[in-house]
């Protein structure tokens, strides 16, 4: 008993080096919530930049609109942001920052987990774990790590690993459905091969495996030069930036050079792209007969994206000055968020660290 409660184990007897007692309750409500069918929606963002259209678009706005229909969780990737974020006090900045960018978005803190990730530490012992059963080879096929290398950029430890991180993430809350832009689409494939690997070995009753979900109109939204959008191209439309400077760097979207008068083809345009993420259909229709027509230039049809991007971020970016003037908000939000995340993390790991024989056999 004695060595229960202080955990340290001296008693050889499997019962004694399983779980104090508080865990087997956190077991019989996972069972309850396995057998309830409640669809759980995961997905994560990296604080390591002011979240850009390109979050919203592909994964904000999906996720938000999932609480209707799942049990959302929704987490701030911290650890993985560590990999290229090496000052504490933007860290901080960012990882408070993307959370208010959920709740400004409509994230409803009744319905959804939201949490940091370093408030459970679990996630760090199921990515060693899983990282013990995947080969090398398939981590430096990563698009992430090529890329990475090819850039001749830093390549830590952590920007390798970042695959399987990223699986425990998802297989440490029992997710079935994964809402990502499409640059994430790899990652969430290895997530289920590493987990359809490990329950052939250890029992298909370990992980659930998950599936992505992407929208097709906003898998890949382009950036101001007209690659991807990305907080490491320096080429981001940032979600809250004041409606001054987004102006200017609308401004800066990259077009061809097509004079005043000649007519524009809108489907090869970011300009055009761009507006149509934010426009209605009749709004779009409109703007695409005028780059066909000719007489229009570009100018006008930056300014034309710069008014319905402002249209549709003003609210949001109210509610988020609001929320970043409350910090003491947020953080309540993400405790109450960390602590429901973690009582499922828990039974994840205790059913790995089981099968594995880190734990006792159950
Ligand atoms: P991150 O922080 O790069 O991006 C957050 C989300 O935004 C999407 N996204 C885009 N979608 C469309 N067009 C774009 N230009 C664009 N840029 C970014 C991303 O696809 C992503 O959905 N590895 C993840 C974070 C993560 C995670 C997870 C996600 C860590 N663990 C577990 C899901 C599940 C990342 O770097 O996202």
């Amino acid at each position: 008993e004695m060595s229960m409660v202080t955990g340290v184990q001296t008693c050889a007897l499997p019962i004694c080096q399983t779980t104090l007692p508080r865990e087997a309750g956190w077991l019989a409500r996972g069972a309850n919530r396995r057998m309830s069918k409640m669809v759980r929606a995961l997905t994560g963002i990296q604080p390591s930049g002011p979240p850009h259209i390109g979050n919203l678009k592909g994964m904000v706005e999906p996720a938000v609109e999932l609480q209707e229909s799942t049990e959302p969780f929704y987490f701030i990737a911290s650890y993985h942001a560590m990999t290229t974020l090496k000052d504490p006090e933007l860290f901080r900045q960012y990882q408070l920052e993307a959370a208010a960018t959920f709740l400004a978005f409509g994230l409803d803190p009744k319905r959804a987990a939201l949490f940091r990730q370093q408030d459970i530490p679990e996630v760090c012992e199921l990515s060693w774990i899983l990282g013990t059963h995947i080969n090398l080879g398939i981590l430096e096929r990563a698009h992430a790590f090529k890329s990475a290398k090819d850039k001749g950029k830093e390549i830590n430890l952590g920007t390798f690993s970042y695959p399987v991180l990223m699986a425990a993430d998802i297989l440490l809350y029992d997710t079935n459905l994964v809402p990502v832009g499409k640059d994430q689409k790899q990652h969430v494939e290895m997530a289920k091969d590493f987990a359809a690997g490990f329950n052939h070995r250890y029992g298909e009753e370990i992980f659930v495996i998950p599936e992505p979900v992407i929208r097709p109109e906003v898998a890949t939204v382009p950036g101001v030069d007209g690659q991807k959008m990305s907080k490491s191209y320096g080429n981001t439309l940032g979600v809250f930036t004041p409606p001054k400077q987004l102006r200017k760097r609308v401004m800066k979207v990259v077009t061809d050079s097509k004079e005043m008068a000649d007519p524009k083809d809108p489907d090869s345009c970011n300009v055009f792209a761009l507006y149509g993420l934010f426009a209605t259909k009749d709004e779009q229709a409109e703007l695409a007969d005028r780059y066909r027509a000719g007489g229009m230039g570009y100018g006008h049809a930056k300014q034309a994206l710069f008014e319905v991007l402002d249209r549709a971020l003003a609210e949001p970016r109210e509610r988020y000055l609001e929320l970043m003037d409350k910090p003491e908000q947020i953080e309540d939000v993400l405790e109450e968020g960390a602590a429901k995340a973690r009582s499922v993390a828990l039974q994840t790991m205790e059913r790995v660290r089981s099968a594995t024989g880190l734990g006792a056999r159950r």
